[in-house]
């Protein structure tokens, strides 16, 4: 099953052309891989209204049905990418962070640190990732196994519950 993707890197510094989004193509390169077609992206400075102005704008104009947040989940003072997303989602997903922060910290103790949350807006689900390259590529395989299923339910598509390692071959 393939589902369409949206990724918001939260960067003053990239914003700003000061730093390369490497967070955002490290998204685009396993979504890529991995049955998902991105088709939004955009880099955002730390400011809540722009954030979730964008959140909003994708999944009511665009319906995308996953948008992936990279960057602003900590506890720095301009960091407001989780509440960005709880502004605009309509019920809160508490699994997916729960997730990738109990994987996340047999990597790094700094997991605990991170405040991703994960919602869902009308058909669309948000999630939020912290904003390395090396936590995207550490935290995002660890919820793509359920996002076809949660797109599918979300949409009001879903057959069976079938657990992904029984729809292997
Ligand atoms: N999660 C994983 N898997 N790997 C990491 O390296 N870094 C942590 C944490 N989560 C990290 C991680 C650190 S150091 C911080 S400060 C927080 O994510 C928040 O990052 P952000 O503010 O860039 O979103």
């Amino acid at each position: 099953m393939t589902f369409t993707v949206g990724i918001l890197t939260v960067s003053d510094k990239c914003s700003q052309g000061l730093r390369e989004d490497l967070s955002g193509e490290a998204i685009r390169e396993i979504i890529s891989g991995s049955g998902g077609h991105v088709v939004d992206y955009a880099v955002v400075p730390d400011e809540k209204g722009m954030i979730s102005s964008k959140l909003a704008d994708w999944a009511d104009r665009n319906g995308v049905d996953v948008i992936i947040t990279t960057g602003g989940t900590g506890l720095g003072p301009r960091d407001v990418t989780p509440e960005a997303t709880l502004a605009v989602v309509d019920r809160i997903i508490p699994g997916l962070p729960e997730a990738i922060r109990a994987f996340s910290l047999k990597k790094t103790p700094h997991a605990m640190l991170s405040r991703e949350t994960s919602g869902s807006r009308k058909k669309t689900l948000i999630v939020n990732l912290p904003g390395s390259p090396r936590a995207v590529r550490e935290s995002l395989p660890v919820i793509l196994p359920a996002l076809p299923h949660a797109v599918e339910v979300l949409k009001g598509e879903a057959g069976e519950c079938a657990r992904p390692e029984e729809s292997q071959p």
